[in-house]
């Protein structure tokens, strides 16, 4: 080895014993009114890092990313970016240091193309400049293609899904030359190939020297690219793992403080007559082509299909919510007609939406947003005056909720738009639940959402299926369809093409009919 090679070497030993976090976070305090959301949370990131952030819902990950990023102001705290204390005001501020937040609600600006949304905010830019213009585009089209996507830079943010969506913002970390990018749940609206797609890509920016703080519920994705694991839990950093040291069981254990026994609590229960029945039912686009099936009074019926097999179409065909071409639905043995969802709602047919957002009223407290679907019923009851609904038995209602989902703040009147992601989802679920309904379409219920609740969710659906209803679970996570459900019907490209029944049921099998055509 000659000297150079070997000085190389020994600079090289001696950064790795002592190198030099590009990031570090001491002692930050967030707090809100009536929650601390961090509390004194202490973090580092390296150079060329992957740092995983896991907890419950809850546990402040949004909050300490935002705080760092310039998202909002902390309460206390140091925060050395670069070995200088900084305290940006604003993202565009963190981002000109070269620290970007892709939040976990993505919301690209609607009417700009994806190029105006990776170079928005750049100074000096003029959105009139066509020569600029052509330039970005051509930069755009270039930063994508980098990042493994062929799209055309010139359609809108609200044209594309969450996954392009998503890139869009990385495109925008790489153009500004970000060295830190926090991913705040990137994966959860995506499908397994666009995962590995988001994975890949985070691996290649961290061989660019790119740091990354990686927030996710799916533990698994976390352990596959991370260096180091912090795991948060009431707002505090409770535990870190070495990659040496990764081990599923131990990371929950340290976010939920308990042993979770049984991740996918099944239970016998008695199956009675069909409670719907869906005859060929196709779509006005050819997304959802001749769908029929049942489900029983006490049964779970899964539905599996990768991102794009038309499950959510289905659903969302049946119950009036998209154009229906053809098909007949039965409830308890008789045809009805479902124009709209408040009809689907009168049959007792109701669904948790993919897109959970869509189904609550930000603004409104969790008492009002769960009370909200019934409060007609409510009203009806009271003959139609505009009199008050029973406000005493709505916040009872709540407060059954948010003690059977252990939605945090346990505090009816905190408006949703102040919870975290997941507790959001929850109310969304208890919304549909407060319905009374006998058929739920849970239409992938334990997104975004932790283990320990996943948990409370699934046995939930079991208490409910006790009670007689029927559930049709729709799930992209193999496990929890096939551990959960008393048949599995497997979609693909708008067709039902495979049924198993619990006892057949292999993940192999499942995944074969979601993926391959079948002759
Ligand atoms: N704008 C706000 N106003 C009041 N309270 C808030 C606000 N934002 C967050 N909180 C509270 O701070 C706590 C931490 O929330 P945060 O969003 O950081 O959790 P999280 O770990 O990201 O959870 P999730 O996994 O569900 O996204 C929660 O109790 C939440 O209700
Ligand atoms: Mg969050």
């Amino acid at each position: 080895m000659d000297i150079v090679a070997l000085g190389v070497a020994v600079s090289k030993a001696v950064a790795g014993s002592t190198p030099h976090p590009i990031l570090v976070v001491e002692n930050l305090w967030k707090r809100y009114p009536g929650v601390v959301a961090v509390k004194g949370a202490s973090i580092k990131v390296f150079e060329s890092e992957i740092v995983g952030l896991v907890g419950e819902n809850g546990a402040g990950k949004s909050t300490l990313l935002k705080c760092v990023t310039g998202v909002i102001r902390r309460d206390s705290g140091r925060v050395l970016w670069m070995g200088r204390a900084v305290d940006f005001h604003s993202p565009s501020e963190a981002l000109k240091h070269g620290v970007m937040y892709v939040p976990q609600d993505i919301v690209l600006a609607k009417n700009l193309s994806i190029s105006d949304n990776i170079f928005l905010g750049m100074e000096g830019k003029s959105m009139l400049a066509t020569r600029e213009a052509h330039r970005e585009l051509s930069i755009a089209k270039q930063l994508l293609s980098e990042l493994g996507v062929d799209v055309d830079p010139q359609i809108r943010g609200g044209e594309v899904g969450a996954a392009i969506a998503q890139i869009a913002l990385i495109a925008r970390a790489l153009h500004f030359r970000a060295r830190l990018i926090a991913l705040d749940e990137p994966t959860s609206a995506l499908g397994p190939v666009e995962v590995d797609r988001l994975l890949d890509i985070m691996v290649k920016l961290r061989s660019r020297g790119i740091s990354m703080i990686f927030v996710s519920h799916k533990i698994e994705e976390v352990m596959r690219v991370a260096d180091r694991i912090y795991v948060m839990r009431d707002g505090e950093i409770v535990a870190e793992f070495d990659r040496s040291r990764f081990n599923l069981n131990d990371i929950v254990k340290a976010m939920i403080a308990r042993e979770i026994r049984e991740f996918f609590p099944k239970e016998k229960v008695p199956i009675g007559e069909k409670v719907l029945e869906v005859k060929d039912l196709s779509d006005y686009y050819g997304l959802v082509k001749s769908v029929s099936f049942y489900v029983r009074r006490g049964e779970i019926l899964g539905i599996y299909g990768i991102v794009g097999s038309g499950r959510t179409e289905m659903a969302l065909t049946l119950i009036g919510y998209r154009r229906r071409r053809k098909g007949e639905v039965y409830v308890n043995g008789a045809l009805v007609n479902i124009m709209r969802p408040s009809d689907a709602l009168r049959y007792g047919i109701a669904y948790l939406p993919e897109d959970w957002r869509l189904a609550l009223v930000y603004l409104l407290s969790i008492k009002d947003n769960i009370a909200l679907p019934i409060a007609q019923t409510l009203k009806t009851v009271n003959l139609g005056l505009a009199s008050p609904i029973n406000l005493k038995s709505e916040r009872e209602l709540a407060s059954k909720f948010i003690e059977s989902l252990r939605i945090v703040p346990r505090d009816p009147y905190r408006r949703t738009m102040q919870l975290s992601g997941g507790n959001r989802q929850k109310v969304a679920l208890a919304k549909l639940l407060a319905t009374k309904a006998s058929v739920l379409i849970l239409d992938e219920p334990t997104h975004g959402i932790d283990v320990g609740t996943k948990v409370e969710i699934r046995r939930l659906m079991v208490d409910l299926a006790k009670e007689g209803k029927a559930i049709v679970l729709i799930s992209s996570e193999l496990p929890e369809v096939i551990n959960m459900s008393d048949r599995i019907l497997v979609m693909r490209e708008g067709k039902v093409v495979a049924e198993f029944t619990r006892e057949r049921a292999t993940e192999e099998d499942v995944v074969k009919a979601a993926i391959l055509k079948m002759g």
